[in-house]
């Protein structure tokens, strides 16, 4: 349909919804937070007590991922406020269960195709950024620009560790750790879409920078582009 589109594409905790999220206001986009359509199938599967292993369950989990009902607030500055048939579920998607639920589901091939559709639907003038694990490779191979971001699983490990601590939840450095690097495996090791650059990403490594730098190389980039 022509809008142009940015991908940030890269593992949890390296930054991207952050940049993304800032590009989104800067340019006028809209914006694709992918994860928290994976987020939004883990939270339904959890509660439906759905188990990713067994195949009638996962059936259920693709109707359901199909019928979702979602709605993505406008970002006012504090970050998307994402709804599910009515409900505000912005923090219970971010809460570790839900994390590690939604990359469960995530490897499954049948979740991947049932939000594919949706997923493109969101590229709609003046433009899209799109954030996720497979923006470039899978979902949007025809974009404008193509970011990788990436951090070191340590630097990651205490950035989470920091946000948790910021909003007065117990957290501990080493389980977070040890957290990511499963989470990265998983990701990185699945057979449908995998976590990788596609080949004509951009690689971005925020270790040791701060946003705005990191911000600055993306805009950078952006520039370039015209
Ligand atoms: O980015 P976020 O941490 O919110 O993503 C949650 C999970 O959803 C990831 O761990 C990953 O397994 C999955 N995901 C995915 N493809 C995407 C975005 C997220 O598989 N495009």
């Amino acid at each position: 349909n022509g809008a142009p589109v940015m991908t940030l594409d890269g593992p949890g905790g390296a930054g991207k919804g952050t940049l993304a999220s800032a590009l989104a206001r800067e340019l006028g986009w809209w914006l694709l937070d992918s994860g928290a359509l994976y987020r939004l199938v883990g939270l339904v599967a959890l509660r439906a007590g759905l188990d990713a292993q067994t195949a009638a369950d996962c059936a259920v989990a693709v109707d359901a991922s199909r019928g979702l009902d979602i709605v993505f607030e406008p970002d006012r500055g504090a970050g998307q406020r994402v709804r599910l048939a009515g409900e505000d579920v912005t923090d219970v998607i971010r809460t570790d269960e839900v994390s590690d639920a939604a990359s469960k589901w995530a490897v499954q091939p049948a979740i991947r195709a049932a939000l594919l559709e949706r997923q493109r639907d969101f590229a709609t003038a003046p433009g899209l950024i799109a954030d996720g694990r497979d923006m470039g490779t899978v979902i949007f191979p025809e974009a404008d620009l193509k970011l990788y971001i990436t951090a070191s699983p340590e630097e990651r490990a205490r950035r989470r560790f920091a946000q948790l601590s910021g909003q007065n939840v117990d957290a501990n450095l080493d389980r977070i750790y040890r957290e990511i690097l499963e989470r990265d495996a998983r990701d990185a090791s699945r057979e449908v879409a995998p976590l990788k650059p596609a080949d004509d990403a951009h690689v971005i490594d925020t270790t040791g920078e701060s946003v705005a730098a990191s911000l600055a190389k993306v805009r950078g980039l952006v520039r370039e582009k015209g």
